[in-house]
């Protein structure tokens, strides 16, 4: 996977491709990440790449042209390949946008910055508009490196743990996307504990220190529905329950309305 980005702070990226995931994932090949600083698509001594916006209001807004320019010369060997806008106007990031962009070989990422970019670069030179939140930052680097950072993390080899990424929250298991399936499950994760089986007093849950593989595998799936259930219940709306999961939420419910003891 190449990546393009197309920023005003490539220093920015230094420390994100000096560490962890990416970091690897640069040194086994398996991710190239080419950073592109704008200003040198500026066609100016001082090397603009701003403007004041047409209609007034504050702020300084990205000129057009040294964007155009930028991905011309990404292009120039003939390559074809989605051109990413950041920014907050965008289609929303999720784990499913994640494995749509882990397919390509190649992304070109827009870092958008001021008040806004000029509006015909989202028009007819970005093939996607990409949100990482409802929220807004100052400019598209934070959300180029997240979205790079989901990507790598579904490239076939780059965790080295093949099966963690499939296990994530929100993970959606190849099999079950596209084909007219149902949503994917898209449920939070399971709490997860490690040595010491004590500690401050906290004990870890019995069920996990049991070796009961079913047990454990039921009081995850509880867990699971539970924390979702609390936390993002929207998410309950369009998951596939099972009837099995549909019994577990019920009683889940009803315990949460009765003052009995907590959960092991
Ligand atoms: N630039 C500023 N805010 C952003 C957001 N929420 N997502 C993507 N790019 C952005």
């Amino acid at each position: 996977m190449i990546f393009d980005v197309v920023t005003i702070f490539p220093d920015f990226f230094s420390g994100i491709v000096a560490h962890g995931l990416l970091k690897r994932a640069c040194a086994a090949g398996q991710v190239e990440i080419r950073l592109h600083d704008l200003r040198d698509y500026a066609d100016d001594r001082h090397r603009t790449v701003d403007d004041r916006p047409f209609g007034g209001g504050p702020g300084m807004v990205f000129k057009p042209e040294p964007l155009f320019r930028a991905v011309e010369a990404l292009r120039r060997d003939g390559a074809s390949f989605p051109v990413i806008l950041l920014s907050p106007q965008g289609r929303l990031f999720s784990q499913s946008v994640a494995r749509e962009f882990a397919r390509q070989p190649r992304l070109a990422l827009i870092c958008g910055r001021y008040e806004g970019v000029d509006e015909r670069v989202a028009e007819h030179l970005a093939t996607d508009e990409i949100s990482i939140g409802d929220y807004v930052l100052s400019g598209g680097e934070l959300a180029a490196a997240v979205l790079m950072e989901a990507v790598t993390r579904l490239i076939p080899g780059a965790l080295g743990n093949e099966a963690s990424s499939e296990q994530d929250s929100f993970a959606v298991p190849e099999s079950s996307e596209g084909g007219g399936l149902p949503a994917p499950p898209e449920l939070l994760d399971f709490p997860q504990y490690t040595r010491p089986a004590e500690f401050g007093g906290w004990k870890v849950p019995e069920v996990l220190l049991s070796g009961n593989h079913e047990e454990i595998r039921q009081w995850r799936r509880r867990r699971v529905l539970e924390k979702t259930w609390r936390q993002r219940p929207e998410l309950l709306q369009t998951a596939p329950l099972g009837p099995q999961d549909r019994a577990m939420l019920e009683e889940i419910k009803r315990a949460a309305l009765e003052p009995t003891a907590p959960m092991k």
